[in-house]
């Protein structure tokens, strides 16, 4: 079997895949970075070291005699859906959602405007975002949206490079973090306190950061209507109860704000301001604008508003949906699908893992009784395009070196290497 994508849909469909079949079975994880782990490595935020501990279940499913990691292969790229029908029995797509949604708003596209996927790529030390990317030369930064990506990126902007020391963050991202000139983030919800996608766990996180003075305003932390989910409930007292605070002169202020959609990012060369507009819900539950304009002199937007699924070449897409049309995982004879490409951006790691147990019901059911057309074949064809594939002991030899990174810098457990010759480095010296 192959599995195209190494995040935590990939690992939990090898996993299931070993765990279900009654038969002997071998999977292969090909994946187009030479590291596994998806957005455990490169969206997870740095300072969650509990939630990134997650890798040390992942890594016990690659090191499982009947799965193979197959790094730095990328479908689309080193081989087609053909290639790969052509030498496995079956094929379960789970290559995420890498990029941004747009707003669709004037301004968009100036410099200065970002998409967080891309901001969190840059402190995750992706290797498609270079580490200079960024400098965080202006004093107000508003961050768009207000779910859990959001939060993290106000987290990272709130909080001193000190405090993240410890933290894999690559080291010159760091360095940029430590000249940051931020004094005010402004984080903003186009609709209510009952209505935002954070979690409270994550929400109450932001109260607790030494650097920043976190305020609301209380015009806009008031709730009508009271029969709200738990969450939502603590949600909404932790706002309260910041409306209620007074600031006390930390270095930052974080403004959580609510009702306000933006409608312009304005600005002639690059970003110097964001016009908002406040909103109200309309009788059929729309978010409607009131004629009432707010601008905030801003340097930066951070467009933080969900992540899209891309098509892979030769596998249906729903441009609506922006997902893989499937019948619980299963796409056409012999493809399938799993994680954020199957069902959208949303859910925790662990959503993906009876999600991935799902399409690989389906998929052995489907085999059960087939021929089978699989044979180890992936090296010879891969070898044929010149592509020699990154080995899981070699990913081992990246963290080895990042560890010793991290030592010599005298930093926490490890500092990722940036960019993908800093990796190969460290596996073929
Ligand atoms: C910024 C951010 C922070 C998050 N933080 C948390 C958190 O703290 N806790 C939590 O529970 N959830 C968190 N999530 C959600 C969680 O990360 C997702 O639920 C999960 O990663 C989705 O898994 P996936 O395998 O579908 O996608 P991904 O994790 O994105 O994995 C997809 C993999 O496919 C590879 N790939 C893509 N295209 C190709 C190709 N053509 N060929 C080969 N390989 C390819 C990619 O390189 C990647 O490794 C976060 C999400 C984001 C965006
Ligand atoms: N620690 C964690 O557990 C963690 C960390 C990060 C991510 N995740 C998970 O990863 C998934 C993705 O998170 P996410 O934050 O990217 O997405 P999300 O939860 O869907 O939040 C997107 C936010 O953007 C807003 N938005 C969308 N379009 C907008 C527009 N045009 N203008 C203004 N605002 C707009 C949404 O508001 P509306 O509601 O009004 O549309 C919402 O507040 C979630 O399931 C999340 O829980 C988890």
């Amino acid at each position: 079997m192959a599995v195209i994508g190494s995040g935590p849909a990939g690992i939990y469909t090898a996993e299931a895949l070993v765990k279900q079949s009654a038969e002997p079975v071998a999977v292969d994880v090909l994946e187009r970075l030479p590291t596994p782990y998806g957005l455990v490595r490169y969206g997870v935020a740095p300072d969650h070291t509990s939630i990134k501990s997650i890798a040390n279940y992942l890594r016990r499913v690659l090191e499982l005699p009947q799965v193979r990691f197959l790094g730095g292969v990328t479908l689309g790229e080193h081989l087609s859906v053909d290639d790969l029908l052509g030498v496995y029995d079956a094929v379960v797509y789970c290559t995420g959602a890498m990029v941004d949604r747009k707003l669709g708003i004037p301004g968009e596209d100036l410099p200065g405007s970002v998409a967080a996927t891309d901001f969190v790529n840059w402190y995750c030390g992706h290797p498609d975002v270079d580490p200079g990317r960024f400098t965080l030369d202006t004093s107000e930064v508003a961050v768009i949206g207000v779910g859990n990506v959001a939060v993290d990126v106000v987290r990272v902007l709130a909080k001193t490079a000190d405090e993240l020391r410890a933290t894999d963050v690559p080291h010159e991202v760091l360095e940029r973090l430590g000249e940051s000139q931020v004094k005010a983030i402004h984080m903003i919800g186009r609709r209510g306190p009952e209505h935002a996608k954070f979690t409270l766990k994550e929400l109450r996180e932001l109260g607790e950061l030494a650097n920043a003075d976190v305020c609301v305003r209380p015009e806009e932390a008031v709730v009508l209507g009271g029969d709200f989910p738990r969450q939502v409930q603590g949600n909404i007292k932790v706002l309260q109860s910041w409306a209620a605070r007074e600031p006390v002169g930390r270095p930052r202020r974080l403004d959580v704000r609510f009702w306000m959609r933006p409608v312009e990012i304005l600005g002639a060369e690059r970003v110097e301001g964001l016009k908002l507009e406040r909103t109200r819900l309309s009788e059929d539950g729309r978010v409607v604008g009131t004629g009432e304009f707010e601008t905030l002199p801003v340097g930066m937007v951070l467009r933080s508003v969900g992540y899209r699924s891309v098509p892979l070449p030769g596998v249906p897409f729903s441009e609506r949906t922006m997902t893989v049309p499937n019948e619980a995982g299963r796409v056409r004879e012999r493809e399938y699908v799993a994680g954020w490409l199957k069902r959208g951006p949303t859910g925790v790691i662990g959503t993906n893992k009876s999600d991935a147990a799902e399409t690989v019901r389906t998929l052995l059911a489907d085999l059960d009784g087939r021929e089978r057309v699989g044979h180890d074949g992936i090296g010879a064809l891969l070898a044929a395009r010149g592509v020699r594939p990154v080995t899981y002991d070699e990913w081992l030899a990246v963290e080895a070196a990042e560890a010793e990174l991290a030592k010599t810098l005298g930093r926490g457990e490890r500092v990722k290497l940036v960019g993908l010759e800093a990796m190969l480095r460290a596996i073929r010296p």
